[in-house]
């Protein structure tokens, strides 16, 4: 399958994948699904619901697949259940539900251990974009990028679990601070900022008070937006000063809010964020926890077409722990033909070609609507070539 930018989607592409969206109390609901041909109103549809892109299935790319870091199902539960639980976190009294936290503690510990199970975990980020509903995607993909985070840095089950627990709860403290702010489309004024700041130390002393939570979990909290070289808030703490857990988070977080689609601009790709973050370093993150991010993250997600430096356009087929700036890719010829599968970390006669960035604006991308080529067109010429 392929990965297509939304802007690029054309009517007859096949979805390769369901597009998940509405999340409610007690389900997740598929917009469109896997099988499904697209027409205007589907992308229109998929436009209006700011998902960056989705998979479509391709002859060239039968065999591409996708792989998860938490498989659809579990994905989808945890969604329901971020949300059914985000949306009862007040009791009678309007304090903190200790229940909730509970719930979110056993959640904690079922991604741990789901993940855990896993080897060489690569995460294509670009795949757990397509949920609408930021709050409660952004909550689970900061999670998710955490305990890989942890697993790299050999933290144990424990530890890991704490460090899922402080990103499920890390943006709690924002449901207190009344919603003309936090929902407010515009820039906020500094009096506005001054109030969101709060947010950490909010969901720190509530935590506090139900005495169910570690102090390391309320501390990883309180410390998330805290920058290495002390820029951050609200204590300006330096360096090593800051808990572990808040600077795991710190990376997750920016991340995962750079490579979702906001009101004001468009998601950036994984390698676009990569670089991002990785000129914050002893600024805004600590480089040993970015060494052990840019391990497990895929630059260039499984399914997307990245320009080479010998001109060339091509599909990644795989990305390896081991270097995941170089991946295994196919190239795409001019005439729809491609290449047998190239692995960039071993292949002698591809060492000086390196990625130079994504592919969807070279004059070979297949769907380019420059060359004129619709998505039958294509199947059609790769037909006649192959
Ligand atoms: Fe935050």
């Amino acid at each position: 399958m392929l990965f297509i930018p939304t802007e690029l989607l054309k009517p007859n592409m096949v979805l390769a994948k369901d597009v998940n969206l509405t999340i409610t109390d007690s389900f997740s609901l598929p917009l469109l699904t896997k099988g499904q041909t697209l027409n205007n109103l589907f992308i229109r549809k998929i436009k209006y619901h700011d998902i960056i892109g989705v998979y479509v299935e391709n002859e060239v790319a039968n065999d591409i697949i996708p792989e998860e870091v938490i498989n659809e199902k579990l994905k989808a539960k945890i969604l329901v259940d971020i949300k059914k639980n985000f949306n009862h976190f007040k009791d009678k009294r309007g304090e903190l539900n200790i229940h909730i936290v509970e719930n979110i503690a056993k959640m904690a510990k079922k991604l741990v251990i789901d993940i855990l199970s896993k080897e060489d975990i690569i995460i294509n980020l670009i795949d757990l974009k397509s949920y609408d509903d930021y709050t409660y995607r952004h909550c689970l993909c900061v999670t998710i990028l955490s305990i890989t985070m942890g697993i790299t840095l050999n933290l144990n089950e424990h530890m890991l679990t704490e460090l899922a627990m402080c990103a499920l709860l890390h943006d709690l403290g924002k449901m207190m601070i009344p919603t003309e702010i936090t929902n407010k489309p515009d820039l906020l004024t500094p009096e506005e900022y001054d109030v969101m700041k709060l947010h950490p130390v909010i969901a720190a002393n509530q935590l506090k008070k139900l005495h169910i939570v570690s102090d390391a979990v309320i501390r990883g909290i309180e410390c998330h937006h805290e920058k290495f070289d002390g820029t951050g808030y609200p204590y300006g703490l330096k360096g090593n000063e800051i808990p572990l857990y808040s600077k795991i988070l710190a990376v997750a977080d920016v991340y995962d809010a750079l490579t979702s689609t906001r009101s004001y601009r468009r998601a950036c790709f994984p390698n676009e964020a990569i670089e991002y973050v990785m000129g914050c370093v002893d600024t805004h993150f600590d480089y040993e926890i970015l060494k052990a991010f840019l391990k497990n993250i895929a630059a260039y997600p499984i399914g997307t077409f990245v320009n080479l430096s010998d001109g060339n356009l091509a599909i990644v087929v795989k990305n390896l722990q081991i270097n995941p700036l170089r991946p295994v890719i196919r190239i795409i010829y001019p005439d729809g033909t491609t290449s047998k599968n190239i692995d960039l970390s071993q292949n002698i006669k591809y060492t000086n070609v390196t990625i130079i960035g994504m592919g969807y604006e070279n004059p070979n991308f297949p769907y380019n609507s420059n060359n004129g080529t619709s998505p039958t067109d294509y199947e059609e010429k790769l037909r006649k070539t192959s």
